[in-house]
């Protein structure tokens, strides 16, 4: 470079600097000022009626800005599987746009399944950057609420039954979406578990609970991935609802956690005027006010956070200091998202998307048993004969809030189709389930009517596996109302329509039979021992079928694992009480009232506890290659981190443990190395041991590598109620590495003073 063009380089730096620094216009609307700083400026600027405006709804999805001085309106966005097609102003019914088919991403339980961070932050950095193309400056979701039953209409959309996982899986997502300028709002907060009757139902538990189970996923995504928005939930607890729970909100949330930023309800969450004001609620979104035809002009300004806000101020019966915190909030969310200065342009149905959407579905197919049916291996000229109507029934639409217009869904049989050009290729249907195919004026275009009688079905599924290289039966839940769906739960973790009896049929005439489940909750498979092979496959997105034709084919080595039990029955399961699941009907009380008397004991903690058999455990997932543990060790033999420590503490690391994982196979693929921490005997029951860290690991065939895991104090800890804080109880741990909760390959023991 020569001496006079670095000068030129020099001068440019300095004259655009001098650009970016000053500013003539006010401090709010200098991009180089800090968020805080252009807060405060613009606060006092804003009449009472401007700050109220910022608070609630004007559309289905939007809230005023500031047009006076030029602050953005506020668009949100579901979430969290892509970002859903534009409705009507005030009508859920999609609008009609030809240009908001999105890249439809998997499930969250496809996403739990990967257990893989970086899949996490590629789902995140992906749906983000679709969102903020889409000018949305919130994307309602993710969410980690637990799964305490199997039941739960919407476990699909969610992270599975471990907190630890569903924390820990969560952050990079947040982080990802962010990144973009887009505000992660992390949902449904909190104890919300079913959707049964789930806007008059109030979840009652005690606080170790609260703090070991259902709290963790929504702090890990506040404290550590930095969400910039949290919905409360429909539900209450203890006897409040949850969109201005004053305990849940304030204590917590924004007291214990330091959330700084903006609490949005759930759509039509809010429910009360006063404690909406004062308990720590500051956006209201969906509040049923009869839309366009209840009110004369402007029905939202009937919302809670609206006109009534104003008369309250008006008369005395509020301040403005609650307002004037809402305002902040919304108005940092703003100066994060629409105002940033890092904003980004977005990118919308990129081929990028599509990849990282097969990727993510093909990392969280499950391989729960295989003995030697998979990979496939069709020749060419060979027979493949698919049945079950899951091959060919798009899933995108349905579901619920989550449903999503996509530009494409690759089905099962088409990815099959794809990957053996050269192979006859027969789908027979077996079963009828659902023949339902739109949302919200949202339509796959499909016909999936039928007029033949099942047994009908079944003989011809039977007499086209004949002569077949391999038989797949594709089938499980779907995404219509009693299956994976909101607003409603299943009855029973039973495969519906049937599907158990076609399944026995046609394992009794073909002993190779291959079952591939799709479905986005837990379902029992009493037919497991009479199969060759079963796969877990999740709602997929637009590129469903290739990644499952991927995981088929052994083209990408399955390394998914259940990110929750799968049962035997639901009977064995820990809720075994009406007043602990659906709920009853107290006398005298308005609500339905529901106990969570099992305690901290969910999923494998239950099972663990109970030592009931399972079909599949927690964690499990088998490769087409194996793996061994070797030489598990730990950075110290002691720890003297004994006693209580306060509520927001316990982050600091106090452990690592090492262990060498070689692939022993004759293929490449990937581990997840699990690490669960048993506690010693003590006076307080505790679950048999409980995952607190994971790491995916990818080896060639016949590579060895070394996986470390930190702990920190708050691994080792349990909730004291009392004390409200956290205790860590001395004596003799166990660590042990596994390849699921059920098989753990080494240990090491740790102790504590
Ligand atoms: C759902 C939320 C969703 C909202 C907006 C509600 O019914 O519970 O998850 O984000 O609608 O569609």
């Amino acid at each position: 470079m020569t001496k006079r063009y670095t000068l030129f380089l020099a001068l440019l730096a300095v004259a655009s600097c001098t650009t970016a620094v000053r500013h003539d216009g006010p401090v709010y609307l200098d991009p180089a000022r800090s968020v805080e700083e252009r807060v405060a400026d613009v606060l006092p600027r804003l009449t009472i009626e401007e700050k109220v405006a910022l608070t609630h709804a004007q559309s289905k999805f939007s809230s005023r800005g500031v047009p006076r001085l030029g602050i953005p309106e506020v668009w949100c966005t579901d979430g969290p599987h892509g970002i859903r097609p534009e409705v009507l102003w005030d009508e859920w019914d999609q609008a009609g746009w030809t240009n908001d088919s999105c890249t439809a991403f998997p499930a969250l339980s496809c996403l739990a399944a990967t257990w893989d961070k970086d899949m996490s932050l590629l789902f995140g950095r992906s749906i983000g950057a679709e969102a903020r193309y889409r000018k949305k400056d919130i994307l309602l979701g993710p969410g980690v609420n637990i799964c305490r039953t199997p039941l739960n209409g919407r476990n699909f959309e969610y992270m599975g039954e471990d907190p630890f996982l569903a924390g820990k899986m969560v952050v990079p997502y947040v982080q990802g979406v962010q990144e973009n300028g887009v505000a992660a709002c992390v949902k449904h907060y909190a104890v919300n578990n079913q959707e049964t009757k789930r806007t008059a139902t109030s979840s009652n538990l005690d606080d170790r609970t609260l703090y070991e189970i259902y709290l963790p996923a929504f702090e890990t995504a506040v404290r550590e991935g930095g969400a910039w928005a949290i919905m409360g939930s429909y539900n209450l607890y203890n006897g409040q609802f949850n969109c201005h729970n004053k305990r849940l909100l304030l204590d917590i949330l924004k007291g214990e956690w330091g959330f700084d930023g903006v609490v949005v309800s759930d759509w039509g969450g809010c429910r009360d005027d006063d404690e909406a004001i004062f308990n720590g609620l500051d956006m209201e979104f969906g509040t049923w006010t009869n839309g366009l035809t209840g009110a004369a002009s402007d029905s939202y300004r009937n919302y809670h956070l609206a006109d009534p806000y104003l008369q309250r101020i008006a008369d005395g019966r509020a301040g403005t200091k609650e307002l004037d915190d809402k305002a902040s909030r919304i108005l940092r969310t703003i100066f994060r998202t629409s105002m940033s200065p890092e904003k980004h342009f977005g990118s919308f149905n990129s081929p990028e998307h599509y990849d990282a959407a097969r990727k993510i579905a093909a990392a969280g197919t499950v391989l729960l048993q295989n003995n030697g049916a998979l990979p496939l291996n069709i020749p060419d000229g060979g027979k493949l004969v698919i049945i079950g109507e899951n091959a060919v029934k798009k899933m995108v639409v349905g579901g619920g809030s989550s449903s999503l217009k996509t530009n494409y869904e690759i089905t099962p049989l088409e990815g099959l189709q794809e990957a053996f050009p050269n192979a006859e290729i027969i789908w027979e249907r077996g079963y009828v389930g659902d023949t339902s195919t739109s949302y919200n004026k949202v339509d796959t275009g499909q016909d999936l009517s039928e007029s033949r009688s099942p047994s009908q079905l079944l003989a011809d599924a039977l007499s086209a596996a004949e002569g077949a290289d391999a038989v797949i039966f594709i089938g499980g839940l779907n995404k219509s109302k009693g299956q994976d769906n909101e607003g409603t739960d299943r009855a029973d973790i039973v495969l519906p329509y049937g599907q158990d009896a076609v399944i026995e049929a046609l394992s009794a005439a073909i002993p190779s039979l291959i079952v591939v489940n799709i479905s986005g909750s837990p379902v029992a498979m009493p037919w497991a021992d009479k199969v060759a092979a079963i796969v877990q496959g999740w709602y997929g997105g637009s590129e469903s079928g290739r990644a499952l034709a991927d995981v088929l084919t052994g083209a990408v080595n399955p390394s998914g694992r259940l990110p929750f039990t799968l049962p035997k029955a639901l009977s064995d399961g820990p809720l075994k009480t009406a007043r602990q699941y659906p709920g009853i009907q107290e006398e005298g009380s308005k609500w339905w009232q529901e106990y969570y008397d099992e305690g901290v004991f969910v999923g494998y903690r239950w099972y663990d506890k109970e030592n009931i058999p399972v079909q599949f455990p927690f964690g499990h997932g088998l490769s087409y290659t194996s793996f061994s543990y070797d030489n598990a060790r730990l950075s110290r033999k002691a720890l003297a981190c004994a006693g209580s420590f306060p509520v927001d503490g316990g982050n600091e690391e106090v452990l690592k443990v090492s262990v060498s994982i070689s692939n022993t196979g004759g293929l490449d693929g990937a581990e997840v190395v699990q690490l669960y921490v048993a506690p010693p005997a003590g006076d307080v029951e505790r679950p048999v041991k409980e995952l607190r860290g994971f790491e995916k690991i990818s080896l060639k065939s016949g590579e060895s590598g070394m996986v470390t895991i930190p702990l920190t104090r708050r691994a080792f800890s349990r909730f004291d109620p009392d004390a409200h804080c956290w205790v860590v109880d001395p004596g003799e741990w166990t660590i042990h590495l596994g390849s699921s909760s059920a098989d753990l390959r080494t240990c090491a023991t740790v102790s504590i003073k």
